[in-house]
């Protein structure tokens, strides 16, 4: 597929875009299976060194009370986790590189290994980070990164981010080859319906996933924030339905460019359509994110407007997942790691 192709895709309506979801849904089916895979996530903390201009737990948003989640009760979220057979956690966070957080991390990863008997798979998002200490969690027990991209139009990157080498996209793409190099499945991702963004800047950044031979993808919808800059942009925004459709466009096309990679129902999806998640799943994507924060913490982990689940405690949104994503006629891959097929096989050709 080349890039003419792609973008008359992302735009089509109708009759084409209902072909293309059946395409990329029988797609996945026959090359990875249509089962579901649940992360459970931890916001573990919302303290960020950043100043991206889109987000809410910017640093310089004073509107935000900021937290940090006890170790113990990360390690209860985990450990609900696995008594719930979910195969993995995310311990997502702001960006801090300091030597006290690369230790905080470090250590949680070994405790979730040994509280878990080594079953609970760890993907930590925590930003950007040095070369030595990706490679330090590594050899703890972290084995997927996540580390989106945002943007792959460099000018529009420079337009939803201070303008300074701390948050350059050079940065970005290098430390997303640090974390191959380190032995991780790599997940990237971007937003999309950006103010500025055009379809192509869209066909772009899947050409980008397709060349940086990612094995995971998350990608959402942009929602606008008021304590944030880009607020000022959004009358340029499209509709939050219009956005939505788009991002299920985005993600029915990149499971037919990258057939055997994990792409998420990013939970954004679920901000703009209480469905929205289960969408997703019946039109390619083939990982859910329960939150697992504590709710306590929820409502100042508030990346975007709307964020959904606030107040639910984790044994109920279990209960209400698992009917959904039955209803999506898709099944739940409990006590599996459901790895990225893709990594495995890029693993074995030696890439
Ligand atoms: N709308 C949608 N997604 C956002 N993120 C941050 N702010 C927003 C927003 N306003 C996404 C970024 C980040 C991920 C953790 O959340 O893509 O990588
Ligand atoms: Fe959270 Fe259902 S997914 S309440």
């Amino acid at each position: 597929m080349d890039k003419s192709q792609i973008i008359s895709l992302l735009q089509s309506e109708g009759e084409e875009r209902s072909e293309l979801f059946r395409k990329a849904r029988e797609t996945r089916d026959k090359l990875i299976g249509n089962k579901v895979y649940f992360r459970g996530l931890v916001e573990f903390s919302n303290i960020c060194s950043k100043d991206c201009l889109y987000c809410g737990i910017r640093k310089s948003n004073d509107q935000v009370i900021r937290y940090e989640v006890s170790d113990e009760e990360v390690l209860d979220a985990c450990r609900f986790a696995w008594m719930n057979r979910f195969g993995s956690v995310v311990l997502q966070s702001g960006e801090l590189s300091s030597p006290a957080f690369v230790k905080r991390v470090d250590r949680l990863v070994r405790e979730i290994r040994k509280l878990s008997d080594n079953e609970l798979g760890i993907t930590l998002s925590c930003g950007e980070q040095t070369r030595e200490t990706y490679q330090r969690w590594f050899e703890s027990g972290a084995h997927r990164y996540l580390l989106r991209i945002e943007a792959t139009n460099r000018d529009l990157y420079r337009r939803i981010h201070p303008d300074n080498d701390y948050h350059s996209f050079e940065r970005r793409l290098e430390a997303l080859g640090y974390l191959r190099e380190s032995g991780y499945q790599v997940g990237t991702g971007v937003m999309i319906g950006l103010p500025f963004q055009t379809y192509e800047d869209l066909a772009g950044d899947l050409l980008f996933f397709r060349e940086q031979d990612i094995d995971m993808c998350g990608m959402g919808p942009y929602i606008e924030h008021e304590d944030t800059p880009l607020y000022e942009f959004r009358h340029l925004l499209m509709t939050k339905e219009e956005r939505f459709d788009l991002a299920l466009k985005m993600i029915a096309v990149l499971r037919l460019l990258m057939p055997d990679i994990n792409i998420a129902a990013a939970t954004a999806l679920q901000a703009i359509d209480p469905a929205g998640r289960e969408k997703a799943i019946a039109i390619g994507a083939n990982i859910i994110m329960p939150n697992l924060t504590p709710t306590f913490y929820r409502k100042e982990y508030q990346l975007y407007e709307d964020k959904p689940c606030l107040d639910e405690d984790a044994e109920l949104c279990r209960n209400c997942l698992e009917a959904r994503i039955q209803m999506a006629g898709s099944e739940i891959g409990y006590n599996e790691w459901g790895d990225s097929k893709h990594f495995f096989k890029r693993k074995g050709t030696g890439r």
